[in-house]
C-alpha cells in the first residue's frame, strides 16, 4: 500500500529567481490559491487547484484541510552550528573572544557521546519547530558528534548536510585534532554517513587560523578525490580575523587565496560571512561556483559588519541564507529574513519578500547543488514542506487581514514571524512537527 495524502491549501513555490525588484521576474512565482498538494512516498505526487485535482485522486485518500495557510517547500539553512545551541545568547563580545570563551569550552562537552546525542535530537526539534527541514552543520572537532548527529537525522529521515570540525591548532588541546588523525577521521566518517539515506558529508575545517596549511591541504586532496563531498568553512567575518590570517599566511595575498591554495574553492564549497571582501575577490568565488552564506542575525549579534548582497549579486556570485546559530540569534528562518532587511535597509539593499522566500527554498536549495531533490513544489521533488500560518497571533491575524497581496503577507510574516508561525512541518512525506 502506498503511503499517500493530501495537504489542502494556498501553495507558493518558485521555479526561478524573482530578481530585485518589487514585482517577480516572469514565471518566477508559482502561488496556487486553494490548492492541492498530492504526497505520496515520501515525494510530491502532483499539485494543482484542488478542484482541478479533486477528481484525479484515489477515493478515500486523506485530505489535510490547511485552508487560509500557506505551504511553501522546507525552509534551507545553509550554515548552523548544531554545538552550539545552549550558548545562543552569550552576552556581548566580538568573534574572537566569543570563541575563546563562550564557543570552545562548550564544544568540549561533544566527546561525549550522551551529550551529542541528546543535543543533536534537541537541535533537530527546534529546526523543525520553526519549519526548517534541511541545514548544512557543524558538528564539534569529535567524531563522535557527527555520528550522533546523522544517527538523530537518519532516524527522522531529514536531508542533512554535516561534518567533523576539522582544527589543529590555535584552540584548547581537547577540541585540537591531530593533522592527519582529522582526516583519517573524516575519511571514515565520510565512508559510514556520505550517500547514506538523505544525508551528504560536508568537510568542515573550521576556518584558516584553527588549521595548518598541512591539515586544509589534506583536506583538499579529499576533495580532489571525491567532487561529490560538501566543504563548509568561515570567511572573512571581522576584520580582527582578517589580520591575524595575514600573520598566519605570510605567502597568501589575502584570506580568500589561503583556501585557494588548499584546493578548497568549489561549486559544493560555502563560506560563511564573507563581510569583508572586495570585489576581485567576490568575483574569484563566482568563477569557482562557491557561495557565500549570509548571516545575517549573528553578523548583526557578534558586531562583525553589514553584509553586501548586492555586490555579490554584482558579482554573479551566489549567497545563501543562514542562522549561524549560536552566533546568530534565532534558528527560524523568517528571524534570518527579517535580519537579512534589517541589514538590506542599513545598506540601502532593501530585501523584497519575493526574494526572501526564494533564497530560504530555491535559492539555498540550488547554492548547495541540492535543488534537484528539494527546494520547490513539483511533481517527483521530496516532500519536504513547511505549513505557514498567516493568522499564527491576534497581531499577525490584524495584520496580515489587512493585506492587499500574497507580497504583503509574505512580507509581514518574514517580519513578524517565528516558530508560531509554523502550523506544521513535513519531511519526507511525513509530518515532524505540529504546533502545539
Ligand atoms: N569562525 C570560526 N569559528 C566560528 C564559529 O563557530 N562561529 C562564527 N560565527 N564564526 C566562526
Ligand atoms: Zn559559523
Amino acid at each position: 500500500m502506498n503511503d499517500s495524502r493530501v495537504l489542502r491549501a494556498d501553495l507558493l513555490s518558485f521555479d526561478a529567481d524573482p530578481g530585485e525588484d518589487d514585482t517577480p521576474a516572469a514565471g518566477s512565482v508559482r502561488h496556487i490559491t486553494d490548492g492541492a498538494l498530492w504526497i505520496e512516498d515520501g515525494r510530491i505526487r502532483a499539485l494543482d487547484r484542488f478542484e482541478r485535482l479533486f477528481p484525479k485522486l484515489p477515493e478515500g485518500i486523506e485530505v489535510i484541510d490547511h485552508r487560509g495557510k500557506v505551504i511553501t517547500p522546507g525552509f534551507i539553512d545553509s550554515h548552523v552550528h548544531y554545538v552550539q545551541l545552549e550558548i545562543m545568547a552569550s552576552y556581548g563580545r566580538r568573534l574572537l573572544d566569543w570563541l575563546n570563551d563562550y564557543t570552545f569550552p562548550q564544544e568540549c562537552r561533544f566527546a561525549v557521546h550522551e551529550h551529542a546525542r541528546a543535543l543533536s535530537n534537541a537541535f533537530l526539534d527546534e529546526m523543525l519547530r520553526v519549519g526548517t527541514t534541511t541545514a548544512q552543520v557543524f558538528c564539534s572537532s569529535h567524531p563522535v558528534s557527527v555520528d550522533a548527529f546523522f544517527t538523530a537525522c537518519g532516524q527522522r529521515d531529514l536531508r542533512m548536510l554535516a561534518g567533523k570540525v576539522l582544527m589543529d591548532r590555535h584552540a584548547p588541546d581537547a577540541l585540537c585534532d591531530d593533522t592527519h588523525g582529522g582526516i583519517r577521521d573524516t575519511e571514515r566518517l565520510i565512508g559510514d554517513w556520505h550517500g547514506k539515506g538523505r544525508l551528504g558529508y560536508s568537510l568542515t575545517p573550521r576556518f584558516a587560523p584553527t588549521s595548518t596549511r598541512a591539515q586544509l591541504d589534506a583536506t583538499g586532496g579529499l576533495v580532489r578525490n571525491d567532487p561529490s563531498l560538501w566543504l563548509q568553512t568561515h570567511l572573512a567575518e571581522t576584520t580582527d580575523e582578517l589580520d591575524w590570517v595575514a600573520e598566519l599566511f605570510p605567502g597568501s595575498r589575502d584570506y580568500l587565496e589561503v583556501y585557494e591554495q588548499s584546493g578548497l574553492v568549489g561549486p559544493r564549497s560555502t563560506f560563511a560571512h564573507g563581510i569583508h571582501l572586495d570585489q576581485e575577490m567576490r568575483g574569484r568565488l563566482a568563477a569557482r561556483r562557491a557561495n557565500l552564506a549570509f548571516c545575517p542575525s549573528s553578523n548583526l549579534f557578534l558586531g562583525s559588519g553589514l553584509f553586501d548582497r548586492l555586490a555579490a549579486r554584482e558579482a554573479g556570485l551566489a549567497i545563501s541564507y543562514a542562522s549561524d546559530v549560536g552566533g546568530g540569534t534565532d534558528l527560524s528562518g523568517l528571524a534570518t529574513l527579517k535580519a537579512a532587511y534589517q541589514v538590506g535597509q542599513l545598506r540601502g539593499q532593501p530585501l523584497t519578500a519575493w526574494q526572501g522566500f526564494y533564497g530560504l527554498t530555491l535559492g539555498n536549495a540550488r547554492a548547495l547543488s541540492l535543488d534537484e531533490r528539494i527546494g520547490r513544489l513539483a511533481t517527483g521533488m521530496e516532500a519536504d514542506l513547511v505549513v505557514l500560518d498567516p493568522a499564527a497571533t491576534p497581531l499577525m491575524a490584524r495584520r496580515t487581514a489587512r493585506s492587499r497581496s500574497l507580497a504583503e503577507t509574505l512580507f509581514a510574516m518574514m517580519m513578524l514571524g517565528d516558530d508560531r508561525t509554523v502550523a506544521e512541518t513535513w519531511a519526507a512525506g511525513r509530518r515532524v512537527h505540529r504546533r502545539a
